[in-house]
Order: structure tokens, then sequence, then C-alpha cells
């Protein structure tokens, strides 16, 4: 698990959060958070904040920021990790030794 440190810094979303080399988006949806990868799903470029959606500036696919789903290209979803509160900091399950 890694802590993504005190609940309380988040105060808008998505909220940008670095874990080593790696970037990622904490949103919040329906009371819940989640973290989304910024790392495109089609071929790896970095997926950035667009407003009301994420975007991939390489090939324009853009995604929805409550799921990651793809709304304007083939089936695809950003990578998701759950995200849980204890003790006033939000801790995510994110794999990153799987990022290298
Ligand atoms: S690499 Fe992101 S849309 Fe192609």
């Amino acid at each position: 698990m890694e802590d993504l440190g005190a609940e309380s810094k988040f105060t808008k979303f998505p909220a940008v959060v670095h874990l080593g080399d790696w970037s990622f988006f904490l949103v919040q949806s329906k009371g819940r958070y989640k973290l989304f990868s910024n790392i495109c799903p089609h071929a790896g470029s970095e997926v950035v904040d667009w407003g009301t959606t994420f975007m991939c500036p390489s090939h324009g696919w853009r995604f929805e920021q409550d799921g990651g789903e793809c709304i304007n290209g083939p089936i695809a979803r950003m990578m998701a990790y759950e995200v849980t509160a204890r003790n006033g900091h939000l801790f995510a399950d994110v794999p990153l030794e799987e990022f290298a």
C-alpha cells in the first residue's frame, strides 16, 4: 500500500499524485476515491487533465473521470487502483514494481 498523504490536503479533484517516477490522478466520485495511472492504455503517452475529461495528446483519446473509460475511441480504460482512507490518510493499492 502506498501512502498518498493526509486526506485533508486533497481539496481539488482530479489531483495529481506522484509515486516514485510515476504520476497518477486521484479522483473522488460518489464518496469514493480512485487513483488512475496517467499512462495511456493506447501506446503509453502521458494522459493530461482536460477539464471534464482526461485526454491523451498523442492521438486524442479522451477518458471520463469517474471510471477512466475511453469515450471517443475503442473500448479501453485507464488503469485504476483502489484507494482507502485510514486514520486521516489515503492509501492506494498500486503495484509500483510493475511500472518499471
Ligand atoms: S498513446 Fe494515447 S491515444 Fe495514442
